[in-house]
């Protein structure tokens, strides 16, 4: 009989990302980077800043050279037109910019961006070689009613919807339940573990389980220096997008948790 390929976790790189949201004017980007640079390239995971549009020449000019990777925090659908105000993925790619935040919760709340939008945006950005970081996650009401692996499994399958297997297994998924972003409440580990967990089953069930073993899943919501070990130490959990704590120095010791 044949042997089934199965690949360990231990194959699966860290990626640990700040989300920098509606932060930092370029002149205090260049300072924060100064601030750090040093220990962020040293460190075994993969790291991005993921900065304000604004700033992603600062960044990739004092990244240049270094291990850390620039994202974005947003996209358009399209490639170009008349869409006043929006940026495109060819424009993030000549840029030099490597991944892209897709479907945050502040996007899906205040810009009433919809999984088919989400879906969407991953497909541009994957056409035009950028690496989504594809954000889902849970409101508190639906965590009490108890549907929160419904939801974000429906979630999950609606933004790769008709994404090849190929493609998928770049993405990086973010469970970032809602209630815990901003709140400095962060998810159990276990209850982070649990989600993240069934994200990567139904990655299986939608293609197999290579996908799924490739994947990268990362928790976020109020990750700090001192909660990131346990979080990220989950078998299912393979670093973090960090919000507010990535604007500080205790990114540094965050994306050097072990
Ligand atoms: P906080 O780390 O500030 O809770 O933000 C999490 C987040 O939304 C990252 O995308």
């Amino acid at each position: 009989m044949r042997q089934c390929k199965t690949m360990s976790k231990a194959t699966r790189k860290k990626i640990i990302a700040g989300n920098w949201k509606m932060n930092m004017t370029p002149s205090q980007a260049r300072d924060l980077i100064n601030m750090l640079k040093p220990a962020c390239d040293t460190a075994e995971s993969d790291v991005v800043f993921c900065v304000p549009y604004v700033d992603i020449p600062v960044a990739l000019d004092m990244l240049k050279g270094s291990k850390i990777s620039v994202g974005a925090q947003n996209v358009h659908c399209r490639d170009n037109g008349a869409y006043t105000g929006e940026i495109s993925a060819p424009m993030l790619k000549e840029l030099g910019v490597k991944y892209v935040i897709i479907g945050h919760s502040e996007r899906r709340q205040f810009f009433a961006e919809a999984d088919a939008l989400v879906n969407m945006k991953i497909k541009k950005a994957m056409e035009h070689g950028l690496i989504p970081i594809v954000c889902v996650g849970e409101t508190l009401e639906q965590r009490k009613q108890g549907i929160t692996i419904d939801f974000v499994r429906t979630q999950t399958k609606i933004a790769l919807m008709g994404i090849a297997p190929d493609d998928a297994k770049q993405i990086v998924i973010a469970y970032e339940p809602i209630w815990a972003i901003g709140t400095g409440e962060n998810a159990k580990p276990e209850q982070a573990e649990e989600v993240c967990r069934a994200i990567r089953q139904v990655i299986g069930e939608m293609y197999d389980t290579n996908v799924a073993a490739n994947m990268r899943i990362q928790y976020g919501g109020s990750v700090t220096a001192a909660t990131a070990a346990e979080l990220f130490n989950q078998p299912n959990i393979d670093g973090g997008l960090v919000g507010g704590a990535s604007l500080k120095a205790d990114f540094a010791e965050i994306v050097n948790y072990s």
